[in-house]
């Protein structure tokens, strides 16, 4: 029985599912969200210590403005409007990410929810904002380089691993993609180094926690061997 700590989503489809019923794209996004609190709910119930959801990576900027603006506006809202979910299913709140592309308001939103949920220990609910692996690595070796810290350890993995924004988090046990396409989309690389990967054709707003508990089933069953035997 394979444990798992760390489950990652790559959250994908919704605009296709806006697509296929006439609708604009904006609607794939809102009934997203539907489904993000319903997962977010049900792994808090089952006892996962980490879920890590991609909403928003370092190339969605290269969406037309408007969908853009209409994201950021989504997810200020959504944190605002599920204060109540954090605090009542004890659910930490932490994002990866490079904030600093925020207008102040989003930023002050992320940062009191952040502060507000800190104690909170059943569930730690990352979102990847304005994330990219690329990005991500680049920021620590930066910082290392900045700061000179590789002069003061014997680490590099280690001293590399503190550096992330992942720091302090567990690697990814499973990565499941929505939405069909087989690909990880600058997600992860590092932390996801040997997660199992599960992509299934169902698209985010569809994605039901009963097709969630399937896949964890599955996961169970792998045998995850890390390079022994
Ligand atoms: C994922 O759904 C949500 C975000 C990237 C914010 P998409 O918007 O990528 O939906 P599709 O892939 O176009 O269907
Ligand atoms: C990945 O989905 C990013 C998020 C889910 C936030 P995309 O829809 O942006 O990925 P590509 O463009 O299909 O690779
Ligand atoms: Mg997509």
């Amino acid at each position: 029985m394979s444990a798992l700590k760390h489950l990652a989503i790559i959250m994908d489809g919704n605009g296709r599912w806006a697509k296929q019923r006439g609708k604009m794209r904006t609607q794939g996004h809102r009934e997203g969200i539907k489904t993000l609190r319903e997962i977010t709910k049900w792994c808090a119930k089952n006892h996962i210590a980490y879920l890590t959801l991609y909403a928003f990576s370092t190339e969605n900027w290269n969406r037309p403005q408007t969908e853009v603006d209409f994201l950021m506006k989504l997810l200020e809202k959504y944190l605002i409007k599920e204060r109540q979910t954090y605090l009542q299913n004890d659910i930490r709140f932490k994002t990866i990410g490079d904030m600093r592309a925020f207008n102040d308001p989003l930023k002050q939103t992320i940062q009191a929810l952040q502060a507000d949920t800190a104690h909170n220990t059943t569930l730690t609910q990352i979102l990847a904002l304005n994330y990219g692996s690329k990005d991500e690595i680049k920021r620590a070796c930066e910082k290392i380089i900045q700061t000179q810290a590789y002069k003061h350890t014997s680490d590099t993995l280690k001293l590399i691993e503190s550096h992330l924004d992942t720091q302090g988090i567990p690697d990814v046990d499973l990565l499941i993609r929505t939405g069909g396409e087989i690909r990880l989309s600058n997600f992860l690389l590092w932390q996801a180094s040997y997660a199992e990967l599960f992509f299934t054709p169902t698209l985010w707003p569809d994605f039901a926690p009963s097709e969630l508990a399937e896949i964890i089933a599955h996961f169970k069953q792998r045998d995850r061997r890390f390079g022994g035997l």
